[in-house]
């Protein structure tokens, strides 16, 4: 491994955003056998730190998500967020799901909208924050608009803004880009570094990617196929703002490169 690589396994300095203590998930299925899904996770996640992870099709990542958001209860260990147990949906967390998930007889405000309403907050006061966060994400002018009237890039722009409109400390992102075609994915990455900046934010990023995962990261989970269990945590020690150039830089290649082999150790093809 090259020098500019760092192990990363502690989980033991606090206060932490998150604090993923020997989490394990077991499904029911409808046929009543059982998916073991997540198998002794442990993980801390520091206030503003941007982590992404990567790991094989169905090994656990949306799962883990999912927990973390208090939208699936775990079957042992536990789960943290700052100093409560998490025990269902908090207004802490904002989440961006696979592909856009906008309310299509909903504008593209009214969907920023959703959590203000869903968490009973005043409505004229974040009206405003929602109209800022459309700004930031480039979608002035379209708040009117029907999400069929938006481009693929655009509803997922939406959709960022809705996450943060509640002004959540904790972003649990799931593939958000992974529909986009390469260059809107790009800019994508470039436009979610700035407003993860200005919101000071933690951020929890689930990719297939692994170039996106460098790119981002302050540090990248890598996770064994199902049941998943994190195999490495890898520092991504690269300057910021990171602008597209980065990419092409050697630190750059060898962090893509230690990734990949991590994930082809597993019996992963990336
Ligand atoms: N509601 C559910 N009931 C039963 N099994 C489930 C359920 N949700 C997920 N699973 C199983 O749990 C495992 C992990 O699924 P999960 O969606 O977390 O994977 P993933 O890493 O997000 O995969 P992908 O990269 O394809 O999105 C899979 O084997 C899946 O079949
Ligand atoms: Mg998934």
């Amino acid at each position: 491994m090259s020098t500019v690589l760092k192990a990363d396994r502690s989980v033991a300095e606090s206060p932490a955003e998150i604090r993923i203590t020997d989490l394990s998930m077991r499904y029911r299925t409808v046929s009543g056998d059982s998916v073991f899904a997540l198998d002794r996770v442990s993980l801390a996640i520091q206030p503003r730190e941007f982590v992404c992870v990567v790991g094989t099709s169905g090994c656990g990542k949306t799962t883990l998500l999912r927990i973390i958001a208090g939208l699936v209860r775990h079957t042992a260990g536990r789960v943290h967020l700052r100093d409560r147990e998490i025990s269902g949906p908090s207004a802490d967390v904002g989440i961006v799901f696979q592909g856009p998930v906008l309310l299509p007889w909903k504008t593209v405000l009214e969907n920023v909208m959703i959590p203000v309403v869903v968490l009973g907050l005043d409505r004229d006061a974040h009206r405003r924050r929602a109209m800022e966060l459309l700004d930031l994400v480039g979608l002035s002018g379209f708040e009117d608009k029907y999400p069929k009237e938006l481009s693929g890039g655009m509803q997922q722009r939406a959709s960022i803004a809705r996450a943060l409109v509640h002004q959540p400390s904790l972003l649990l992102m799931d593939e958000p880009f992974g529909a986009l075609d390469a260059m809107t994915r790009e800019t994508m990455n470039l436009e979610l570094q700035r407003i993860v900046k200005d919101a000071a934010i933690t951020v929890l990023f689930i990719t297939h990617s692994i170039q996106e995962a460098v790119f981002l990261g302050d540090r990248i989970v890598v996770m064994t196929p199902r049941p998943g269990r994190i195999a490495e945590s890898m520092t991504i020690d690269l300057p910021r703002p990171r602008e597209l150039d980065a990419m092409s830089a050697p630190e750059f290649g060898s962090y893509v490169r230690a990734v990949r082999r991590l994930l082809n150790a597993r019996g992963m093809t990336h």
